[in-house]
């Protein structure tokens, strides 16, 4: 079918005697001569305008089609008369491809709440807010590859199914491949379970390749329900050999500045729609990432910082103990008012692969904290030396043989390396100003929620 996207008919440089759209009808008016048909094709937020002459063959063929009916129009561009709109079709020929009873399609012309059009997941790409919202995580997605192949990083896939534990955390979803009841051996032969992070695996790759990339799905199976987080996102890892904490910070804050900045130039109308409808200042607020150096403090700074706030936190902040969100929004959008990054955080509330400090009490890890979210990046240097890994790892009560792949890495050519691990729907989340992320994923999954 020759078919010409919406986007790319709005943008032409002059009329044209016959095009051909196809989409789904969001509006229909009908007046005595003729009838007014918009149509959205997904491809940008702003609909096609249709006239359709009363007593054409076309106006016959359109019938009482209503919104959600899909269709493709055929006809003249030309300039509209109208304001709102620079060009609208003249329809010579309809075609209807899919009805939609008005009585029991969901999606009318009025405004869905967030809580219903989740229970219906399967049509919400067809409403303007969430059609922008999926366009963006397109377009973050592409920004996020630009920026790593600038920068001569490999873009590398790590297994779903492992059998290592990368956090430690034990909030995994198991994968076996028998039947309830059955107790035969299992497939591996060995536990398995889902991704919880690509880390262990980019690291033996950036130490192969130098710089690498993962960009996929991963997996936690902790039963928090919160707007912020689900049990399958996607999460951008990279790892850099030859680099430390200082590097690492720099790409973090260099990729996510790189993505307001991208968006910004390719999203401006579906921005502009969260900017008006769902958070105000949004624009303001991108633009700022765009162009401002993130804040950077020390963990110690940061509790320094709670503790003098006179806020009264749910829990308070203390030395030794993991910030909270409520402690990572202050910091971020109260004291710094901008994203933040905090480094250097006590060794026992991080993981065992962080590299340790010179101070016997601190790891140089590093989180982004941005506003409204919290935690959006979390990474560190590794620790590259193979006897210290070895005693953390002892010491964390765990058995340095179950580590033995990763240990060849410090014992064969190690380096100081460095990644973090950004959550790609907590990004989408910034960018959008979308305080659910369940939103920003077309079919979240959450506890309970597993319909779609
Ligand atoms: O801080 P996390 O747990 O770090 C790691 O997994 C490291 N192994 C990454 C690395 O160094 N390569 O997770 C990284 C990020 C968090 O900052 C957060 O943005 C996101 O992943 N994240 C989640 N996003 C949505 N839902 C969840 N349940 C998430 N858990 C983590
Ligand atoms: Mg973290």
């Amino acid at each position: 079918m020759q078919r010409t996207l919406i986007i790319d008919a709005l943008g032409a440089q002059e009329p044209c005697p016959r095009i051909t759209l196809c989409g789904w009808i969001r509006t229909r008016r009908d007046a005595r001569d003729f009838s007014f048909v918009e149509i959205n094709d997904g491809s940008c937020l702003t609909n096609m305008q249709c006239i359709v002459d009363a007593g054409t063959p076309a106006h016959g063929a359109l019938g009482d089609c209503g919104t959600g009916a899909a269709i493709a129009v055929a006809g003249e561009l030309v300039a509209s008369p109208g304001k709102g709109q620079q060009w609208e079709v003249r329809a010579a020929e309809i075609t209807v491809f899919g009805l939609a009873d008005p009585e029991t399609f969901p999606l009318q012309k009025k405004r869905h709440s967030d809580e219903f059009l989740r229970t219906i997941a399967h049509l919400r790409p067809r409403t303007n807010k969430y059609g922008a919202a999926f366009r963006i995580r397109s377009e973050a997605g592409a920004a996020i590859h630009e920026f790593f192949r600038g920068r001569r990083f490999a873009w590398v896939h790590t297994p779903v199914l492992t059998g290592a534990d990368c956090e430690g955390a034990g909030e995994m979803f198991h994968v076996t491949s028998l039947k309830p009841g059955v107790t035969n051996t299992d497939f591996f032969d060995r536990p398995c379970h889902l991704t919880v992070s690509g880390q262990l695996e980019a690291e033996a790759l950036a130490l192969g390749l130098g710089r690498v990339y993962t960009f996929g799905p991963t997996f936690r199976a902790e039963n928090s329900n919160t707007p912020r987080h689900a049990a399958e996102f996607w999460m951008v890892e990279p790892e850099m050999a030859f680099a430390d904490l200082e590097d690492l910070m720099e790409l973090g804050e260099s990729l996510t500045r790189h993505v307001a900045e991208h968006v910004l130039a390719r999203c401006e109308a579906d921005l502009k729609l969260f900017d008006s409808f769902v958070d105000k200042g949004l624009l303001e607020r991108l633009k700022n990432i765009a162009a401002t150096p993130f804040a950077r403090i020390s963990y110690t700074e940061a509790i320094d910082i709670l503790q003098k706030s006179g806020r009264a936190f749910t829990f308070p902040a203390v030395f030794g103990t993991d910030l909270q969100t409520e402690h990572e929004r202050h910091l971020a959008e109260e004291h710094c008012k901008k994203p933040v990054i905090v480094y250097d955080y006590p060794k026992e509330i991080k993981a065992f692969y962080m590299r340790q400090n010179d101070d016997g009490k601190t790891v140089a890890a590093m989180d982004i904290l941005v506003p409204r979210i919290g935690e959006l990046v979390g990474g560190s240097q590794r620790e590259e030396r193979l006897s210290v890994l070895e005693s953390r790892i002892r010491e964390l009560g765990q058995r340095a043989e179950d580590y033995w792949w990763y240990l060849d890495l410090r014992r064969f050519g190690s380096v100081p390396h460095a990644g973090f691990g950004l959550g790609f729907e907590r990004l989408l989340m910034l960018l959008t100003g979308i305080t659910n992320i369940r939103d920003v994923i077309p079919f979240p999954r959450t506890p309970g929620t597993l319909e779609f």
